[in-house]
């Protein structure tokens, strides 16, 4: 059984010279509570699958082809109050930078309990700051009682990050995209929050597309990999098989770039 089947995906942006195709005919499925990477260099159209699948491609007026299923739905027939529920409850996401998801001028646990008082209406007041209260320790924020009333810029980026994992992880989502969500952060906190994901998709079995172009990223947290290029998957597997056996020469490229001190990534989880 699959949470997820994308089969035949394209992604076509419109341009002066015509459609520009970002992602062309790329499947996969994901088991429940299973991680997969999406790896490739910049252009290569990983984030335009990842905004497809949040249903996010309208204000960009890409279109969309082939077929997304979600736990059985058709996502591409959804309407836009649809997508809306779906959105942040069932499938959630997480960006590379915090600074620009989270809204500077609202407290974060405001921010956090927005994402209750949309999609849990029922809730009360007091309800949904004890659940936000909990979330905020459960994402390892220190003094969350006094950090739930903070302002953005008051925190640090990996706080910030924290914050940002909280509100997608809020409800519990059955998918988690996340799109380089370690990219803007120093290297130790980037593990810190890489183990954190990690732990709280496994805890509550929420599958996990982790967009990447950091295959030691990769290496850690996925199951199964697949290697883009210019918009098509040209090796897809398990981790295991593609990190240590690729058989496609761009998917040896990619790992011969890697900087020699990423190999140690090891050493910072201690
Ligand atoms: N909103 C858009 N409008 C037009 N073209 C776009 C848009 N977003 C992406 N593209 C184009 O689609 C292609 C794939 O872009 P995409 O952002 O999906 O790649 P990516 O793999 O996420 O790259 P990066 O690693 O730099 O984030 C690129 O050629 C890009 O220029
Ligand atoms: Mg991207």
């Amino acid at each position: 059984m699959s949470i997820l089947s994308v089969s035949g995906l394209t992604v076509d942006y419109p341009s002066r010279g015509g459609a520009v195709r970002a992602v062309d005919g790329v499947s996969f499925t994901l088991a429940p509570g299973s991680v997969l990477g999406i790896v490739g260099e910049s252009g290569s159209g990983k984030s335009s699958i990842g905004m497809a699948l949040m249903g996010l491609t309208a204000a960009s007026h890409a279109t969309i082809g082939g077929t997304m299923t979600f736990d059985g739905t058709d996502l591409l027939s959804l309407n836009r109050s649809q997508w809306r529920n779906l959105r942040g409850d069932r499938i959630a996401m997480v960006f590379q930078d915090a600074m620009a998801t989270l809204n500077p001028v609202l407290r974060v646990g405001d921010q956090i309990a927005d994402v209750f008082r949309y999609h849990r209406p029922k809730m009360s007041r007091r309800e949904i700051r004890a659940a936000t209260l909990s979330l905020l320790e459960r994402v390892g924020i220190r003094d969350a009682a006094r950090r739930i009333d903070s302002f953005p810029h008051q925190l640090s980026g990996g706080m910030r990050q924290r914050v940002v994992i909280a509100a997608a992880i809020a409800l519990k989502p059955d998918l988690l995209i996340a799109d380089e969500p370690t990219t803007a952060l120093d290297v130790t906190v980037q593990a810190q929050i890489l183990e954190l994901m990690d732990t709280l998709i496994r805890e509550q079995n929420t599958a996990m597309v982790m967009i990447s172009h950091d295959l030691d990223v990769v290496g850690d947290v996925c199951d199964q990999v697949v290697v883009m290029k210019d918009g098509v998957i040209v090796e897809a597997g398990s981790v295991d098989d593609v990190l240590s056996r690729p058989q496609h020469s761009y998917t040896r490229q990619l790992l011969d770039a890697r900087p020699i001190f990423g190999a140690g990534r090891e050493a910072q989880y201690g």
